[in-house]
């Protein structure tokens, strides 16, 4: 099988590329990546040489690009995205661009070569939960709040309408928040690792108890490499992890297991319509085909603390450059 795997320098679609070189030793990966702030090689560098494994540098949104790498493949796997929701309040039109435009561009080449498609996308298109609303599920209306959010949710839409009106074969996942490996350091989880290991406090927005359902990365890559080879074609999946937290419970975790107190919490102005929880209800993926996590909230986060701890060159390296302004806009104003 040869897979297209758009996005694939980022941190869930290189997790994805180890799944799927790792398991299955006669599939071929194009990694197509426009390696903006977020794509990094160093996460793939080990496959650099394997006859297996091709890097292309291009953007999604480039049908001359596309066309091609497309007509070669059998799958299209696409991840490529801009990720964050602080970023997207920033500059909402690159959101636009990569997570709307980019999405049609790669279906309309999947539609001419009549290519599977799998699209990976996010919980957060269904909106906002309260503390006794039930979690969402794949028939959760769709009710996004953010503009990554509404990016993705008309990404998705654009998909599900190739398949309805031109009969391409698609599925779509909805994932909760993923941390692992690679996980850029401006997402709660690894930006909080890391300022903790550089002597730096940890930014808690607002009254920190806001709730997200945390997946360990290797789990959703495991969910994906199902849908594609068992997943019923125009369906959609809801992949989550049964870990329902307090961002603050999360933060104070994190400080447990580095060995801090809590005196490195600083609490700052809230995101901008920040949603306050969010839920998933995994029964469809489970029931269908056999899926459900299995590493637990805790094994993952002594997991992730340990890879930061060995891989500080990774995540110095990446903290500089565009990082750097990036945070001062985020943090220094307040
Ligand atoms: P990421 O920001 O770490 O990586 C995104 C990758 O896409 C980067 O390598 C970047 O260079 C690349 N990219 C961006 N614009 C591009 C373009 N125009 N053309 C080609 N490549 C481009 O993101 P991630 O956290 O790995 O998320 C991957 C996908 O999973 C996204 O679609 C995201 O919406 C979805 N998702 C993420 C989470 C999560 O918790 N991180 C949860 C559910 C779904
Ligand atoms: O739910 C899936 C989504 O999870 C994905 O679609 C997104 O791509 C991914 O970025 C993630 O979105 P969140 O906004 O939930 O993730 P983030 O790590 O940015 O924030 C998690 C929670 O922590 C959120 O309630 C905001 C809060 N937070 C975040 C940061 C960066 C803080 O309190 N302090 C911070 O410094």
């Amino acid at each position: 099988m040869k897979l297209l795997v758009t996005g694939g320098a980022g941190f869930i679609g290189a997790n994805f590329i180890h799944h799927i070189l790792r398991k299955y030793p006669d599939y071929r990966v194009v990694n197509l990546d426009a390696l903006t702030y977020a794509g990094n090689l160093e996460n793939l560098k080990m496959w650099e040489n394997d006859a297996r494994y091709r890097f292309v540098k291009g953007d999604i949104a480039d049908p001359g690009v596309i066309e091609p790498l497309v007509a070669a493949c059998d799958i299209v796997v696409h991840f490529a995205a801009e990720s964050h929701v602080d970023r997207s309040i920033l500059d909402p039109g690159a959101f636009i661009r990569t997570n709307v435009q980019g999405t049609q561009v790669l279906l309309e080449a999947a539609k001419q070569h009549n290519k599977r498609f799998h699209h990976v996308s996010t919980d957060e298109v269904f909106g906002a939960l309260g503390p006794d609303d039930a979690p969402f599920d794949e028939r959760t209306p769709y009710d996004p709040r953010s503009p990554y959010s509404a990016s993705k949710a008309a990404s998705d839409h654009l998909v599900r309408a190739y398949f309805h009106t031109y009969g391409l074969p698609i599925t779509i996942s909805n994932c909760s928040n993923n941390y692992g490996p690679y996980h850029f350091p401006e997402k709660l989880i690894p930006l909080a690792i890391t300022n903790l290991l550089a002597g730096k406090n940890v930014p808690v927005y607002g009254d920190g108890r806001q709730v997200r359902d945390w997946l360990y990365v290797a789990d959703h890559c495991q969910a994906i490499d199902l849908i594609i080879h068992q997943g019923t074609i125009g369906e959609t999946y809801c992949v989550g992890g049964n870990s329902e937290r307090e961002n603050i419970w999360i933060v104070k975790q994190l400080l447990t297991l580095l060995g801090k107190d809590e005196s490195a919490i600083e609490y700052v102005q809230d995101r901008a319509g920040h949603d306050r929880r969010y839920a998933i209800d995994f029964s469809k993926i489970k029931d269908e085909l056999g899926w459900q996590p299995e590493v637990t909230l805790e094994e993952g986060l002594q997991k992730t603390v340990d890879w930061f701890k060995e891989n500080e060159p990774w995540w110095k390296n990446v903290k500089s450059g565009d990082y750097q302004e990036y945070y001062a806009r985020q943090y220094d104003k307040r």
